[in-house]
């Protein structure tokens, strides 16, 4: 069993799997040659044999244990017939939709809008022996945001202009939700072994409104995903102390932490769950010795814990592939 499956289910602290989110991204210039190819993001995510190959680019360079594949999580928003784009320097900018219509979205019809990401999960599980391949999906809570707000919600967001849509919500929930589910099992059947489900802006939700929309419909989906014997990694970024409360009601096989709860803290209050992540993307930015003493921090503090290392967000486009390599090294030598 490779290295990353036996942490997640043995739960075996002397071993730490390593790998990273957005591994493959635009921080290689091997990735930014195809992308400056091709300038529909979408397009090159339909793009079985580009995928296939974008996926493997870090897998080529590092010593990895995870391979996640190139997608994004907003395939499903796609898939559901809603327009997404994405602009330069701005990010992804989404298009109004009618409710109705998305409702109505047969589950065969969005399986097959999405079959090129299938296929190349296929493809990629034939060429990766030694590494574990990981699919995706958006939690949904994260995928409403972009779906009701069409672009990211870093500036003015107001989470009234959310919940009090209270009858698209409801609505959109269910059918987020069954699309998930049928997303993640469409990756499970092309050979993902692991799921990991992104929760980018649950940081944005209120003690008041975590379970409705978090803690619920996830530990909905998590149930799903266990049921078929796939380890389930949850990241709900941002929510501070409420990570032991996901935890509780949610019971993931692993939790990833973002880099603005504290270690310690964590690793004093979660048990009986695998923890991924921690480290400050930035990290990457210093230099070597910098990185070294970091990566050494999380693995001491993780020590006795069944621990996976990957940074608190993703790999930054300004980090060097030398800085991803040093990280890689200390865990190594952390590992003999
Ligand atoms: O290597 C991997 O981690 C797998 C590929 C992956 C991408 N997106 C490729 C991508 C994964 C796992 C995602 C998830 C994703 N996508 C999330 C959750 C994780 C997170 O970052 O919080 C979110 C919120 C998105 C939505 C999204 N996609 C945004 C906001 C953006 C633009 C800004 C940014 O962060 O880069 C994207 C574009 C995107 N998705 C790129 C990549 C490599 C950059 C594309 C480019 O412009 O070249």
């Amino acid at each position: 069993m490779n290295k990353l499956l036996d942490c997640l289910i043995n739960k075996n602290p002397a071993k730490v799997p390593i790998w990273f989110m957005r591994q493959a991204g635009r921080y290689l210039p091997e990735f930014r040659k195809i992308r400056s190819q091709n300038p529909n993001f979408i397009n090159l995510c339909l793009n079985s044999d580009l995928v296939t190959e974008i996926t493997l680019q870090p897998i080529k360079r590092f010593n990895l244990d995870g391979t996640i594949i190139f997608s994004d999580i907003l395939m499903i928003p796609y898939g559901l017939g809603q327009k997404v784009e994405f602009k330069k320097g701005i990010g992804p900018i989404l298009y109004d939709f009618n409710i109705d219509e998305i409702v109505n979205i047969k589950s065969a019809d969005f399986t097959k809008k999405l079959s090129p990401v299938y296929k190349a999960i296929g493809q990629v599980k034939n060429q990766v022996n030694n590494t574990n391949l990981i699919g995706f999906v958006g939690a949904p809570w994260t995928l409403i945001v972009y779906m009701l707000m069409k672009q990211s919600p870093k500036n003015n967001f107001n989470i009234k202009d959310i919940v009090n849509q209270k009858e698209i919500i409801r609505k959109l929930m269910d059918k987020i939700k069954e699309t998930i589910i049928l997303h993640v099992e469409n990756q499970i059947k092309a050979g993902a072994e692991i799921i990991q489900i992104f929760d980018s802006w649950a940081g944005l939700l209120q003690q008041e409104h975590l379970s409705e929309y978090c803690y619920s419909p996830t530990a909905d989906i998590v149930a799903h995903i266990k049921s078929k014997k796939v380890p389930v990694i949850c990241f709900p970024r941002g929510i501070k102390k409420s990570y032991l409360d996901f935890c509780k009601t949610v019971s993931p096989d692993c939790i990833n932490i973002d880099y603005e709860i504290d270690p310690n803290w964590i690793e004093e209050n979660i048990k009986n769950i695998s923890i991924q992540g921690g480290m400050d993307p930035k990290i990457l930015l210093t230099d070597k010795k910098n990185i070294e003493e970091n990566v050494k921090f999380f693995l001491k503090t993780f020590s006795k814990h069944s621990y996976i290392f990957n940074l608190g967000h993703g790999v930054l486009p300004e980090t060097k592939p030398e800085a991803i390599e040093e990280v890689i090294k200390t865990v190594q030598r952390y590992n003999k």
